[in-house]
Order: structure tokens, then sequence, then C-alpha cells
């Protein structure tokens, strides 16, 4: 039987400060109750509050910067100052009208979470060194692992967002099969081309294909690639295939592709940074068929899955393959390496000592349950569902260029002229009452809603595309 809350029988037990620079235990507990006071404040009136407010740099170092604090300052003042000029002066990506880029509309018992791992500064690299939070690891990795419909078996590791659990996916792939050449297409995020870069990959290796009219990988066109790049005597060894990409939510044909992979012995990678997610709910897991059949696939909780910053996965079907990428055993960490059965999740990434991000995910998935997590990811799926229709009623002033998938929708207005769209998108962005974006489908420019804040209400979609209507120049 595990003992809960070991402790030892010393008798100097309270002799020591609690804090180590010397704050006094009321103290750390007033001010701790005046964090969680501020934070649960802002929650409720954020809806009136302005979705993104960006400060001048000259003006913002007045207010934050200041000679080094030789002796101590004030912290409630700091606290203030943190909750009303630091930390306003962003981008909301939890406010319900921030439908800008990718929201981030994350949820109270993941923060409390989040507080707990930071408050008792959890670690978790080795099995020795921090054998309960990696057990939270594998326990998130699993119950995610379900949700999605992974294969059973399925390894994992917890990384700080979509930019650094792919190339994770990137650096196994090519411990296990070599080097060779990486097809991806124009709708891939731009972050995994940098990671591809980063990784030392020489153009020849990197074979950009153009999506077809849906926004999506074009499977003749990756067939066709695959033939002549071996015809050129190259090898192929990965295909990245987006599950949602950023600017239209379009899933590549996951299926063809996993077939391609197996035939040529390729990796089959799946970026569902953005979209990985939506297939919690039956509606997402058709969108995205074929996702399972990945070797990795990555996902971004800080964005679907109401996490707060960071937090993203790394998950790769084929056993061992993160640790033989990763593993190292230097002299002073042998006697923490893990035991039989145990995972030490330094070994999974080129991340050793981490804070175990899994906490944050472990305490919502508990205090809500797995369901609640369904009904709120299908609810952003309704809500650009709901904006496509709105926007098919107004079609003297709206055209919609892809229809509502897994949570976006991009639009144009009727014979847009260019600059207009960014510019509607600025001065409702500039008003405070929603954060809009607007982004290029290849030389089509177009406005995007991304709607998977759950708090968001049809009133708040319907008052937001009037207002960008009214705001063209
Ligand atoms: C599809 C996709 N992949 C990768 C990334 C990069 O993820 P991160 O910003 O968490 O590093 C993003 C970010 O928006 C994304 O949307």
């Amino acid at each position: 039987m595990l003992k809960r809350n070991p402790t030892l029988d010393v008798d100097n037990e309270f002799d020591y400060p609690a804090d180590t620079l010397g704050m006094d235990p009321q103290e750390m507990r007033r001010l701790g109750h005046k964090v969680v006071d501020l934070v649960v404040d802002r929650l409720l009136r954020k809806n009136a509050e302005p979705a993104l407010i960006a400060g001048g740099p000259t003006e913002l170092m007045q207010a934050l910067g200041g000679a080094l604090p030789e002796t101590p300052m004030d912290p409630d003042q700091s606290l203030e100052l943190l909750a009303e000029v630091a930390l306003a002066y962003q981008q909301h990506g939890d406010h319900p009208r921030y439908f800008a880029r990718v929201p981030g509309p994350c949820s109270f018992a993941a923060v409390l979470g989040e507080w707990m791992g930071t408050g008792f500064n959890t670690i978790s690299a080795s099995w020795g060194g921090g054998s309960g939070p990696a057990t939270i690891e594998l326990v998130v990795i699993e119950w995610l692992r379900q949700m999605i419909g992974m294969p059973e078996g399925t390894e994992g590791v917890l990384l700080s967002g979509g930019s650094i659990a792919n190339v994770t996916a990137f650096l196994a792939a090519r411990s296990e099969l070599g080097r060779g050449v990486a097809y991806f297409c124009d709708q891939t995020h731009s972050s995994l081309y940098r990671d591809l870069l980063a990784m030392g990959c020489i153009d020849e290796h990197m074979h950009k294909l153009p999506s077809d009219e849906n926004y999506c990988m074009s499977i003749d066109a990756l067939r066709a690639a695959v033939a002549s790049d071996k015809a050129a005597g190259l090898r192929p060894v990965m295909v990245v295939a987006t599950a949602g990409t950023t600017n239209t939510g379009a899933a590549d044909p996951l299926h063809a592709i996993a077939d391609l992979c197996t035939q040529e012995d390729m990796w089959f990678h799946v970026d569902g940074a953005y979209g990985g997610p939506a297939a919690v709910t039956a509606q997402g897991r058709r969108h995205l068929d074929g996702m399972e059949r990945a070797d990795s696939v990555v996902l971004d909780p800080h964005k679907w899955f109401f996490q707060p910053y960071d937090l993203g996965i790394c998950m790769v079907t084929r056993p061992g393959a993160l640790e033989r990428c990763y593993a190292m055993s230097p002299e002073y960490l042998k006697d923490v390496q893990a035991t039989t059965g145990a995972v030490n999740f330094g070994n999974r990434s080129l991340e050793l000592t981490r804070r175990s991000r899994a906490v944050k995910l472990w305490m919502s998935l508990r205090t809500y349950g797995a369901e609640r997590f369904r009904e709120a990811v299908q609810r952003g799926i309704e809500l650009a569902e709901f904006a496509e229709r709105y926007l098919r009623q107004n079609p003297a002033t709206w055209e919609v260029v892809t229809p509502a998938q897994i949570g976006v929708v991009c639009f144009a207005l009727r014979d847009w002229q260019e600059g207009e769209h960014a510019a509607c998108a600025k001065t409702i962005t500039d008003s405070g009452f929603a954060c809009v974006s607007s982004t290029m489908l290849r030389d089509k420019s177009v406005l995007r809603l991304c709607t998977i804040n759950p708090l968001t209400t049809e009133d708040d979609i319907v008052k937001t595309i009037d207002r960008l209507a009214a705001a063209r120049p």
C-alpha cells in the first residue's frame, strides 16, 4: 500500500523557514489568496475587457521596468501591476470573442493543477527523481490516447507545444529510418518547415507539395513526388500530414497517405497541433479518420484541450522509438534511471530537467470528466458551423471561402480589395470588442474565425461578423 504524504520522524520539523528567500508563512498565504482573487476576478469580468490590448514598448517599459530592485518592493503593488498592466496587455485567448489565429480557452481546474505543480516545484525527468509526476504523465498520455482513438501501446511525452513536439517526432523518425526526403504541403504549419531546417535537413530532403483545391495535401501529387524522388536516387522517409490545418481546419487524406507510407516504408507523421483534439468527438473523428494509423501524432492541449500555456504532446506508436532516439545515461544519473516498467521522461525528448506539464491535464480531466471535454470540443465545432450559416445568410456582403471545418471558417468580403480584410480585422481588434485575424489561402486574402471557446455565444458571432462588415474601409 502506497503511503500518502510520507514524513520523517525528526524533531526539528518546523524549524526551517517555509520560503527559501525568507517570506513569512502568513504573508505567503495572504499573497497566495490575493493571487487567486486577482485571477478569479479577471475570469469573471473578461467578457467586458478587450480581447486583445497591445501597448507601446516605451510606455510598457516605463511601467514595468526601472532600476534593478536592490531592496524589497511591495509585493501587493507588484501583483497589481502584473494584473493591471503586464498581464492585461496581451491577447486574451480565453476571451469569448477571441477568434484570431488559435484561441487558448483554458479551464480553471487546469490552472489549479499548474499552480500545484509549480508550488511543489515538480520535476519529471527521471523515474528515480520524479516517480509520482512520471506516473501522472503516463496516466494522461494513456487517457488522451483513449480519447482520440490512438492504438494501445502508443507512447508519448509532454512538451512545450507543437513546434517542439513535431521536431521531437521528426528526430525519432530519422533515428528509426535514417536520412531522406520528408514530404509536406503548402498548408503545413510553417513551424514544421523550421523544425526540418533546424534538424539540418538539406533542400533536396524537404519536398513541399502544392495543396489541392480544398487546401489539403494531394495524394496524387504526393505519389508522383515520391516516384520522381526515387527515380532521382533519393530515399523518401517521411510524410508530414496535417489533421486540421491552422488556415482552414482541413485534414489531409490520412488513410491514403498511411497506405502510401506502408507501401514505401515511410514514417507517417500527423500534425494535430490544432485539430487533433477534435477526434474526441464522433464528428471530429470522422474528419480526422486515419490519424490513428500514424507513426507519430502531435497535439497541443494548450490550444483545444482547455489547458493553460504551455502544453504539447508527441505520441509515437512504434514502441521504444522515443527512447532509442533520446535515451542517455550519464554517470551522475545512473542511480535515478527507471526500473522495469517505469519511464524516465528525460529519455523521451531533448528536455532533461522538465517540470511536470501533466499535472494540469490530470487535474482538469479528473475535475470535469472526459464527457465535459467532448461537449466543449463539440461546441467549438458547432459554433463555426453557425458562423458559416450566418455568413451564407448575407450573400451580398460575404462569400464563404472554406466551409466550417472543426472550428474554423474562412470568408471574404464580396469584391474585396487588397488590404481590406486586414483592415477590417485590425479595426475590430483595435476596438477590443473581438479579436479576428486574416490569412492568405495561396494568393487569396480571407478573414478567418476560429471558434473553439465553448463560452462563445451565437450572439458573439453575429455581432463580430456584423462589426467586421461595418468596418469595411
Ligand atoms: C497546425 C499547427 N502546427 C504546429 C503549430 C505550432 O505549435 P506551437 O505554437 O504550440 O509551437 C501550430 C500553432 O498554431 C499549429 O496550428
